[in-house]
C-alpha cells in the first residue's frame, strides 16, 4: 500500500513536469528601463539588479530548480504579480504620476524591509540589504519621486 502511494506521487510529479511555464517576455525598448530613465548611479543599479530585478523586470534570472514544477509555478506567480505592481523594464513608458507613485512605494517598502521578499533573500544572499543600503536606496527613490527623476538627469548633464 505504502509503495503504491509513493508510485502515484512519483507519477504525478513526473506528469506535472509537462505543464511548462511560459517565460517569454515582450521585446521592450531598453531606453525605458528605470535605471536608464533615471540615470541611476552605479551603486543604485547594483542594488536594484541584485535585490529587485529578478521579480520586477523582464530581466529575470531563473535558478535551475525554477524549472521544476511545482516550484516553477510558485516563482512564475511571484514574478507575474511583481511585474503587475511595478515593472522596472517599462518604467519610462508609465505616465509621470504613476512613476512618482511607484517611486514613493519603492522607497517605503525598501525602508520598511518589506522588499525584497523574505522568501527571496532566504536563498539569494546577495539580495539581503544592510540597514545602510536600505536607507540609501530608499533616499534615492524618494529623491527621484520628489523631483520626477530630475536629480539623476541633472547629475548626468553636469558630468
Ligand atoms: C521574489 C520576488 C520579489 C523581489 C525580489 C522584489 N519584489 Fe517587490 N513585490 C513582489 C510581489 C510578489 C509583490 C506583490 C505582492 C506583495 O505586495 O507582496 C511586490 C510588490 C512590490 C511593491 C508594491 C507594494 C505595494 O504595497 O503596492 C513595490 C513598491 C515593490 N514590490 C518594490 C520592490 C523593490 C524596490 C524591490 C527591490 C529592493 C523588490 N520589490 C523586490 C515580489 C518581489
Amino acid at each position: 500500500m505504502k509503495y503504491r502511494i509513493l508510485a502515484v506521487l512519483a507519477l504525478a510529479f513526473i506528469a506535472i513536469q509537462f505543464i511548462r511555464s511560459n517565460r517569454s517576455v515582450p521585446v521592450v525598448d531598453a531606453a525605458q528601463d528605470l535605471c536608464t530613465t533615471l540615470r541611476a548611479p552605479s551603486e543604485v543599479r547594483t542594488l536594484l539588479r541584485a535585490a529587485c530585478y529578478d521579480c520586477h523586470s523582464y530581466q529575470t534570472h531563473y535558478p535551475w530548480y525554477g524549472q521544476v514544477a511545482p516550484i516553477s509555478w510558485w516563482l512564475d506567480h511571484h514574478v507575474k504579480e511583481a511585474r503587475e505592481h511595478i515593472n522596472f523594464s517599462v518604467f519610462g513608458s508609465m505616465p509621470p504620476h504613476e512613476q512618482t507613485e511607484a517611486l514613493e512605494a519603492c522607497s517605503e517598502v525598501v525602508l520598511d524591509g518589506e522588499m525584497p521578499l523574505r522568501s527571496y533573500t532566504w536563498i539569494h544572499a546577495e539580495a539581503r540589504l544592510t540597514a545602510e543600503q536600505r536607507r540609501s536606496l530608499a533616499a534615492w527613490f524618494s529623491d527621484q519621486a520628489r523631483t520626477g527623476g530630475a536629480v539623476g538627469r541633472a547629475q548626468e548633464s553636469n558630468k
